[in-house]
C-alpha cells in the first residue's frame, strides 16, 4: 500500500472522530464524555489507527483499532488476532469498553466480560457500510453511510455508558454465528460484484438466470441487484456450510488435511480448485455426503464465491477462523438455526422460505410420529427443524433405536440445494462417530417423488445400495407460502397434475402449498399421520374449500391450531394454522370424528414450559397434545 492510500484511508478514522466530536459538541453540557483522541503511529509494519474517548473525569472509557476490510486483518471485525490485541489495549489504558472496526462493520465489545474463544462474550455489532476498495473511500455515498454508520453506533454507546441498555453476553455457539456471519460479507461483497458486472452479458446473464431459477428453484421477480445480491450470498453460505462440516467431520476422519489457503495463493480460481479438493477427499474418505460435497464444480454457484481475486483473503481469515473454534463444543442444534440466520426476513417472505419455531414443529410431531420407527417426511425440510426434532423425538420414544436406525427412517426433501446441505448436515452432526451416517435428504422437487420409486443412492459394504421411496407414516412440515400470482402457469399445471394423483385439485388460485397436500396423500401409508403448518388463508378463502372438502374425504382432522398471539413462522407475516390428521379410508369414522379448534392466547413457549432438557421438551409437547385431545 503506497502513501496515498494510506493518507486515505487515516482521513476517515479522522472524520470519524470529527463526526463524533460533532455528536458531542451537539449533545452539549448533556453528554457524558469529555473529547475524543485520535492516534496515528506506525510501528515498523504496523499501521496503527487507534481512537479513544474520554468520559467527564479524564478517563479513556473506549477505546478501538480501526482496520479496512482489503486487508488480511480486517477481513472482519472478529479476527481473533484484532480482537485480542485490541482487548489488550483497553486493558492497559483501564477501558471498561473497546471497538473493533473494518469500516464495514463495527463491533462494540466489553472488556471485563470476555473470555477466550470458546467462552461466553459480551458484544455488539453493528453495520457500517459495503466498501469494496479504496477508491471508495473517496465516494460520497459510501462517506454518508460511514458517517451514518458511525453516529448510529456513538448514539448507542451513549446509552451504554449510562447503563440503560447492556452488550448482550452470548454464548460461544451464538459467538460463532455473529463471526461466521461477519467473516462472509467480505466474499459475498466481491461475489456480488462480479455478478453485477457479468450480469451485462447477454449470454453470462441466462446462464445466472438458469441457476438460479432451476438449480434454487427461485421466483425471478424484483429488483435485479437484490436477486443477485442474495445469488452471492447462498452461493458464499453454501460453500461456509460445506467448509464447517468439514471441519467437524475431520474429527471423525483425522486423515482429511486440515483446512488452509497458503500465503502464497493469490487467485480466486486456486482457492476454488483448493476446496474442491478437500471436498473430493471428504466424500472419498467417507464414502458419503453426495448432498453436500457432490457439486459437479462446472455450475456456477459453486463458482461464483472465488470470480474476484480480492475475496482470497477472506476465505483464509474464514478457515483461519474456524480452525480456532473447537466446533465439537458447540451446540449443533444451533446449526439450522446459523443458517436460517442469513436468510434476511424481506428474502423470507419473498422466496416462501420460513423456519418454524422448535416449540411448534414439537406439537405438531407429537400428533404425527407415535412409534420410534415411524417413517416420517419432511417434503420441504429447509435447514431440517422438523428432522432433527423428529430424530430427537424417535429416540425419546425408542431409546434404544441407534443413529443408523433412526437415520433410516427419516426422509428430507428440499428443492433448494442450500436447504438440502443444511438438513444434511444438520442430521449427520446428531453423531459423527457412529458409522452409516447417511442422512436420508435429497435436494429434490416434492412432486418429483413417486412411491415406490428411486430416493437416492447410498455407500453399502463397500458397494451403493438403492434407496426407495417408502409409504411413510408421518408427513411433516412447512410447505412453502408462494401466492399463485408468484407460480408460472407451467408450474401451476405441473403440479396440478401432481396433486389430482392425490385426489385433490385445487383451484388455479390455490397458493403452492395446496398441492403439497395432495402430493402427500399419494405417499402416506393407510393410517398415517399428516402434519403441516400453513397459512390460514385456505380456512377461509375461496381457493380453501377444495382442500377442505379433500380433507374431510381422506383424514379424520384431529385438530386444527392456531395462534392469536403470535406468528409461529421466523419472520412471517401470514397467520398460520398448523393442521394436525390420520389419514382414514372408513367413511364412518370420518363422520363421526370431532375436530378440535384450538385458539391460542399465549406465546407457545409459555404453553409448553419445560427444563430445558430435550426430554423435558417432548414431553411437554405430548402433554399439551394430551390436553388438547382430552
Ligand atoms: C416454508 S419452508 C419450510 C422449511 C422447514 N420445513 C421448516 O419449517 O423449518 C419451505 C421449504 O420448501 C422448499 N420448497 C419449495 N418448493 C419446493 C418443491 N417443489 N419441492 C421441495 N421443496 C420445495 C423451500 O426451498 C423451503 O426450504
Amino acid at each position: 500500500m503506497n502513501v496515498a492510500q494510506l493518507e486515505t484511508e487515516w482521513t476517515v478514522v479522522g472524520d470519524a472522530k470529527s463526526w463524533m466530536d460533532a455528536l458531542l459538541a451537539a449533545h452539549g453540557g448533556s453528554s457524558p464524555f469529555a473529547s475524543v483522541k485520535l492516534e496515528q503511529r506506525t510501528q515498523s509494519s504496523l499501521k496503527r489507527r487507534d481512537l479513544t474517548v474520554l468520559d467527564r473525569s479524564g478517563k479513556a472509557c473506549l477505546t478501538g483499532e480501526v482496520k479496512v476490510p482489503w486487508a488480511a486483518d480486517g477481513a472482519s471485525p472478529f479476527v481473533e488476532t484484532t480482537v485480542v490485541d485490541a482487548r489488550a489495549k483497553a486493558l492497559a489504558a483501564g477501558s471498561p469498553w473497546f471497538f473493533t472496526w473494518n469500516l464495514n462493520e463495527l463491533v462494540l465489545w466489553k472488556t471485563d466480560s470476555f473470555g477466550d474463544l470458546g467462552q461466553p462474550r459480551g458484544f455488539k455489532t453493528f453495520p457500517v457500510s459495503s466498501l469494496r476498495r479504496q477508491t471508495d473511500l473517496t465516494n460520497p455515498r459510501f462517506i454518508a453511510e460511514l458517517r451514518d454508520g458511525i453516529e448510529r453506533f456513538f448514539i448507542d454507546f451513549m446509552r451504554v455508558f449510562r447503563g440503560e441498555t447492556d452488550l448482550p453476553q452470548r454464548a460461544p455457539d451464538e459467538y460463532f454465528v455473529h463471526a461466521f456471519d461477519s467473516f462472509l460479507a467480505w466474499p459475498v461483497l466481491g461475489a456480488k460484484f462480479e455478478l453485477l458486472r457479468r450480469d451485462g452479458n447477454a449470454s453470462q446473464r441466462g446462464a445466472i438466470d438458469r441457476w438460479m431459477r432451476d438449480a434454487q428453484g427461485w421466483i425471478l421477480v424484483g429488483d435485479r441487484s437484490e436477486l443477485l445480491g442474495r445469488a452471492a450470498k447462498f452461493a458464499c453460505y453454501a460453500i461456509a456450510n460445506k467448509l464447517v462440516f468439514y471441519d467437524a467431520l475431520r474429527k471423525r476422519y483425522t486423515e482429511l488435511p486440515s483446512l488452509e489457503i497458503p500465503e502464497d495463493e493469490a487467485s480466486g480460481e486456486a482457492v476454488f480448485s483448493r476446496f474442491g479438493g478437500f471436498f473430493d477427499e471428504a466424500r472419498h474418505v467417507t464414502g458419503d455426503y453426495e448432498t453436500v460435497f457432490g457439486n459437479p464444480g462446472a455450475d456456477i454457484g459453486s463458482r461464483l464465491p472465488f470470480y474476484d481475486d480480492n475475496v482470497v483473503d477472506g476465505w483464509r481469515a474464514f478457515v483461519r477462523q474456524l480452525d480456532r473454534f473447537d466446533l465439537s463444543k458447540l451446540d449443533y442444534d444451533v446449526i439450522g438455526r446459523i443458517f436460517e440466520r442469513l436468510i434476511d426476513p424481506e428474502e423470507r417472505h419473498k422466496y416462501g422460505q420460513y423456519y418454524t419455531r422448535p416449540e411448534v414443529v414439537d406439537l405438531i410431531n407429537s400428533f404425527a410420529i407415535s412409534k420410534g420407527d415411524a417413517k416420517v417426511l419432511d417434503p420441504g425440510c429447509g435447514g431440517g427443524t422438523f428432522l432433527v426434532r423428529a430424530y430427537a423425538r424417535k429416540k425419546y420414544l425408542a431409546p434404544r433405536l441407534g443413529h443408523t436406525a433412526l437415520l433410516e427412517t427419516i426422509y428430507g426433501t428440499d428443492i433448494s440445494p442450500f436447504a438440502a446441505h443444511l438438513s444434511t448436515i444438520n442430521l449427520a452432526t446428531r453423531d459423527l462417530v457412529e458409522d452409516g451416517n447417511y442422512p436420508r435428504v435429497v435436494r429434490r422437487d416434492f412432486f418429483a417423488l413417486r412411491s415406490g420409486g428411486d430416493f437416492m443412492r447410498l455407500p453399502r459394504d463397500g458397494g451403493t445400495q438403492t434407496v426407495t421411496v417408502p409409504r411413510f407414516d408421518a408427513i411433516v412440515g412447512n410447505p412453502p407460502y408462494v401466492r399463485q400470482e408468484d407460480l408460472s402457469s407451467d408450474q401451476k399445471a405441473e403440479y396440478r397434475n401432481v396433486a389430482r394423483m392425490g385426489g385433490l385439485t385445487p383451484t388455479g388460485r390455490a397458493d403452492l402449498h395446496v398441492y403439497f397436500w395432495g402430493q402427500a396423500l399419494a405417499l402416506m401409508a393407510p393410517d398415517a399421520k399428516l402434519g403441516f403448518l400453513a397459512s390460514s388463508q385456505w380456512l377461509d378463502a375461496d381457493y380453501g374449500f377444495a382442500l377442505q372438502a379433500w380433507l374431510l374425504e381422506n383424514f379424520r382432522i384431529e385438530a386444527i391450531i392456531e395462534s392469536r398471539d403470535e406468528p409461529w413462522f421466523v419472520g412471517a407475516r401470514v397467520q398460520t394454522v398448523a393442521a394436525l390428521a390420520t389419514r382414514e379410508a372408513d367413511p364412518e369414522q370420518r363422520d363421526n370424528n370431532m375436530i378440535r379448534f384450538v385458539e391460542l392466547r399465549q406465546p407457545i413457549s409459555s404453553l409448553l414450559q419445560h427444563d430445558d432438557t430435550t426430554a423435558g421438551q417432548l414431553d411437554a409437547a405430548d402433554r399439551f397434545r394430551d390436553a388438547i385431545m382430552d
